[in-house]
């Protein structure tokens, strides 16, 4: 097995968290990379669903070490949840000690930002992300090692006037153009004190899984161990390749396992693909089905954000997206989940290309925004997927649904979801 990398090869919400919550059980270490308290992984194992943010979904594993890495943005209300989750299931974490910490500021500023962006609002979580990443690469973040001393945290928030820069959002907070009571804070974001009380209030859970992650993946590499990296969001909302402004602010693909822990080979690098992709927040969507069959599909899908609970926008399968993601991430596989869902539908297509566009055009938001997707009418089937086990017990036109995404994106499609189960995959 050795680095194994798992991405969403659309806009999020692909499926990855079961995905990698199957393949975490031949993993020695599972280790998750980027994003933050935006992402939601729902795994189902047995009779219990669980929402997963922030730890990687091995801790649902006994035995194993779950790493969150130096690329995360963490929240701690969420973090020591999962930590309490992760003890239950008796499975270790690691988190980096240069791990950036989302203060409550940066949820603040989330929401202003949202609110002064009007009609062009990214449609962000809320949950702090792109200020917590701004922070990050301005050198000046509050780190979960910072969480050892009170002394620590208040050097960072008081060094070079932070407080003091955060007044320009808040003043617009004070000139009611957002209320207070809009923002989803603790504390009072521009109180000093409370932000250290809080933010210390959860040390003494957290400080105890601190260490050097870096060091840890790369020893297990060394000994021929197992790691699985888990990716958050998807490439469709990478902040370099996906469809800027309406992206995330990390990095989604292999470069993002790459950039944080210096790992550059890989064993596996695998796409998940939703059999129809959805999409939160604003931003292009070619392939949307704005009328009664994207409603459809969010019924039948369950398609409601995991973190945010807004519904997911809807569309049929995006091939010319599906390749652009394949070429800028590393992808070598594809797994496809949810084609259970297509089960029964009346009008069945698939967009192969866009109209006059060149299939190596990058996809930047103008260009999907112009997109004209050319779609191809795919045979439906009737048959129930939810038993199938093996690829041949597929009905035909379930196989060639599959076989056209791999001819179409020249890859193989190695695993496909039948069920939210974890045994309902079927890997070929
Ligand atoms: P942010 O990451 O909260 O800044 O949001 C930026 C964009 O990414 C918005 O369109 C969000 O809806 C989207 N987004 C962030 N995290 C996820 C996710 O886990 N699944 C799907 N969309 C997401």
């Amino acid at each position: 097995m050795g680095a194994i990398v798992i991405l969403g090869a659309q806009f999020g919400d692909e499926g990855k968290g079961k995905i990698s919550d199957v393949l975490a059980k031949d993993a020695h270490v599972v280790a998750r990379f980027q994003g933050g308290g935006n992402a939601g992984h729902t795994l189902v194992i047995g009779d219990r669903t669980i929402a997963l943010h922030l730890l990687p979904s091995g801790i649902c594993h006994e035995d194993k070490m779950n790493i969150v890495g130096p690329g995360v943005v963490c929240d701690l209300e969420v973090l020591v949840q999962e930590l309490a989750l992760a003890r239950e299931f008796g499975s270790r974490v690691l988190l980096d000690e240069q791990t950036p910490i989302v203060l409550p500021i940066h949820r603040m500023m989330d929401a202003v930002r949202e609110v002064a962006l009007g009609a062009r609002a990214i449609g962000s979580t809320k949950r702090g992300i792109g200020p917590a990443y701004s922070d990050f690469w301005l050198r000046r973040s509050v780190t979960l090692g910072d969480l050892r001393s009170a002394d620590s945290v208040r050097a960072v928030l008081t060094r070079g006037r932070y407080m003091e820069e955060m007044f320009g959002a808040w003043s617009l907070v004070r000139g009611e153009q957002i209320r207070i009571e809009q923002v989803d804070v603790r504390v009072h974001p521009m109180h000093l004190d409370d932000t250290i009380d809080l933010l210390m209030s959860f040390a003494d859970r957290v400080v105890p899984h601190i260490g050097d992650t870096r060091a840890c993946v790369h020893r297990a590499l060394d000994d021929g161990k197992n790691v699985l990296f888990e990716g958050a969001q998807g490439v469709m909302l990478d902040a370099y390749h996906g469809s800027r402004p309406f992206v995330t602010s990390s990095l989604c693909t292999s470069a993002g396992v790459s950039a944080t822990f210096g790992v550059h080979t890989f064993d596996r690098v695998i796409g998940v693909a939703k059999a129809y992709p959805t999409r939160v927040g604003a931003g292009p969507f070619p392939t949307e089905l704005q009328d009664e069959r994207g409603e459809e599909l969010r019924r039948r899908g369950h398609e409601f954000g995991t973190t945010t609970g807004r519904p997911r926008r809807c569309g049929y399968l995006d091939l010319p997206a599906l390749r652009q993601a394949r070429r800028v991430s590393g992808i070598e596989e594809f797994v496809i989940t949810k084609l259970d869902i297509l089960t029964d539908l009346e009008d069945l297509f698939v967009c192969d290309h866009y109209i006059d566009v060149d299939d190596y055009t990058t996809l930047t938001c103008s260009v999907l925004e112009n997109a004209k997707p050319h779609l191809l009418r795919m045979p439906g089937w009737n048959e129930d997927l939810s038993n199938c086990r093996h690829y041949k017990e597929l009905p035909a036109a379930a196989r060639a649904y599959i076989e056209l995404i791999e001819k179409q994106t020249g890859t193989v499609v190695s695993g496909i979801g039948v069920g939210a189960e974890r045994n309902q995959i079927l890997w070929r």
